[in-house]
This record gives C-alpha cells, structure tokens and sequence, in this order.
C-alpha cells in the first residue's frame, strides 16, 4: 500500500508506479473519466470543462471510449502503454460498464504487459454494496486508488493499493524504498479514521446495506421512466444512483425544451435539484457539466424510510418541473431573488 492524502494523489502514485513498474510511460483513460485535478490526474481526464487552460498536460496519455474494448486492444497493441486507468462506474454522468468491460478489460492489459488500474475513489469503501466495486465482476486490478470514504469522509486521506510484483519492482531495495510518498501520507490521523471507518463499517454492515436499500431506491425510482415523459433512464449501483432527463415528446414543449437546453445546457436538471433543496431539504448534485443527469450518493447510513422520502420528493419534483413555463419561472425568480439579495 502506498499511503496518499487525497483521491488525486491516489492517481498521481499509480500513474508513476505504472510507469516505474512497466518501464513504459503512456497512459490510457477513458471519455468522461474524472480522476483528480492536479496535473498528472488531469492529463487522463475525460472532460474538457476541467482541462481547458491547463495544458500542456503529460504526454503520452490518450484516451479511449469508456466500454470500447476495440479501441483499448488497438492502443495496447502498440506495446507501449504503462496502465489503463478506469472507474468501475464513472462518477460523472454514473456511467455503469458492461456486463463484460472491464473485465475483459483487465485480460487484455495483462495479455499486453500493461497494468490495470481501478480507481476506486469514488466507487470504493461500501458505495456499491460490495467493499470495493471491482468485487462485482471479480476483478484482480494491479492498482486500486482509495480515498474519500476510506476515513469516513473526515479527514483527508488516500491510498493506493499496489499488487506485490508491481510494489516490489518499484521499490526494490534501501536506495529506492522512498522514491515515493510524502510527509503527511498515511499520518496517524488519517489512519486512525480510517481504522475507525473500517470497524464501524464491519460492526454496522453498512455494504450489505448499501446493497439493500440501493435495491430500493432503484425499485421505488425506475417506474418514473414509465410515469413521466421526461424522465430517460433510471439507473444505479448501491448507494450510487442517477436519473437522466431528456425532452418531452409534445411538440410545444419539445421545442421549448430545446431552446432552453441550447442556451444553458443541462438547465432542466436544475428544476428539479433546486426544489429539492430549498422544498424538500434534499441535496443531489448534477453528475456534470452540460448533462440532464442528477446523482444522488447518500450517506450509507441513510434510513429506508429516508429512501421512500426521496423517492416521493423527487417524483414530485419532476412532476412540477415537467410544467415547464411554470417552473422556469420559478426557477428564474428564485434565481434572480438571490442574485438581488447578494448584490445588497
Ligand atoms: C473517481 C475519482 N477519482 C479521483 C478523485 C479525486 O479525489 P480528490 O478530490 O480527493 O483529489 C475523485 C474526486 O471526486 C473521483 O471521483
């Protein structure tokens, strides 16, 4: 294990763990991936919103069509690919894999002497309902980045978790045993949260628990694909859960639907995050930028009856934002309102 701070610094160790162990140096990554923001993370980030202004990045980083195993065959043939860095589920947009992905993912970086690296900052410690998501599709990575939850989301931490053969081609011997690391990295702070995390994780069995009421929440969220028209998919693994919302089928409101979302993509999203909050006292985030998908990755302590709350909320919500007209200009009053309230 090769102790870290953050998520990013997580990345930035398997990045250069890649690169030692293999002695090659580029990096594969997938469209849309999110993992991190300092330079080395950012130059294998899959939206150029966080890029854009930053470069020049690493080089030798590309990427890939996230569930495209042509294409990962194709750059692996090359011979010269250190590592493929992939989220088991991709935090923005909650892009779930294939049934076969990654998986087959994995044999094909073996089969090319390429490392496979799952960054799990997100995905890791219980989210799933599973201790990591690899276990759903029983994945044996070479690299596992942990953060985030690993300390109960108290203190920063992170980890990377590194397979014997790799960690010891790295850090093979007295000269080389510190090529790596940092002064607060794996602090008795940090680490004691993260033992304290652990317990109460095993003591409360909060994966098989992620795993229950994320059930729930997908059975009491998937029928709004049929109860509304905007509503595209319904989606989720555990506790990490996503609508998506697409436009209406009426004419009238197809096309005001459309003028809208040219102008401030992803704008519908809002109408409903925003009465969450402020009516119902829920907070979800939009899964990105330019994107009708709403997230929600509640505590793993959230209550059932909490889950059913949710679902009604939200059904509510979507019903009000469906009226259109009506909710943009409550959303734009409200928005203006605050804007007012700044300024004075
Ligand atoms: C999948 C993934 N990797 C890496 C990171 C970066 O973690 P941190 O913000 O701790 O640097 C994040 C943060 O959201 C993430 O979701």
């Amino acid at each position: 294990m090769v102790p870290a701070n953050t998520g990013t610094e997580a990345v930035e160790a398997a990045i250069k763990i890649a690169r030692a162990a293999t002695g090659r140096s580029r990096v594969l990554y997938a469209e849309h991936a999110f993992h991190g923001l300092t330079l080395g993370s950012l130059s294998i980030n899959g939206n150029t919103e966080f890029r854009e202004g930053f470069g020049p990045f690493l080089p030798g980083c590309d990427p890939i069509p996230f569930g495209d195993l042509e294409a990962l065959e194709r750059q692996l043939a090359r011979g010269d690919v250190a590592t493929f860095v992939v989220e088991p589920v991709q935090g923005k947009g909650v892009n779930l894999p294939a049934a076969d992905y990654l998986a087959a993912a994995q044999r094909l970086c073996r089969e090319a002497g390429a490392l496979f690296t799952c960054d799990e900052v997100q995905t890791g410690v219980g989210r799933t309902g599973r201790f990591l998501a690899l276990e759903h599709w029983g994945l044996e990575p070479d690299l596992i980045c942990l953060a985030k939850a690993l300390s109960g989301g108290l203190v920063p931490i992170g980890a990377l978790l590194v397979s014997r053969p790799a960690f010891d081609r790295v850090f093979d011997g007295m000269e080389r045993a510190v090529r790596h690391g940092s002064t607060f990295g794996g602090n008795d702070l940090a680490a004691a949260a993260a033992l304290a995390t652990l317990r109460v994780l095993d003591r409360e069995g909060l994966v098989a628990r992620a795993e229950r009421l994320g059930d729930l929440l997908l059975e009491l969220t998937r029928p709004l694909v049929d109860r509304f028209e905007v509503v595209r998919e319904v989606r989720g693994l555990g506790l990490m859960w996503a609508i998506e919302f697409g436009p209406p089928a009426g004419l009238t409101s197809r096309k005001l639907w459309q003028a809208v979302e040219e102008r401030q993509p992803g704008l519908f999203s809002q109408l409903v995050t925003v009465p969450l909050f402020h009516e119902h006292r829920i907070l979800c985030q939009v899964a990105g930028h330019r994107m009708n998908v709403i997230k929600a990755l509640p505590a793993l302590t959230i209550e059932e009856d909490e889950v059913r709350r949710f679902a009604e909320a939200l059904a509510q919500t979507i019903s009000e934002a469906e009226r259109y007209p009506a909710a943009l200009a409550r959303f734009g009053l409200r928005t203006g309102l605050r804007a007012a309230r700044v300024r004075r």
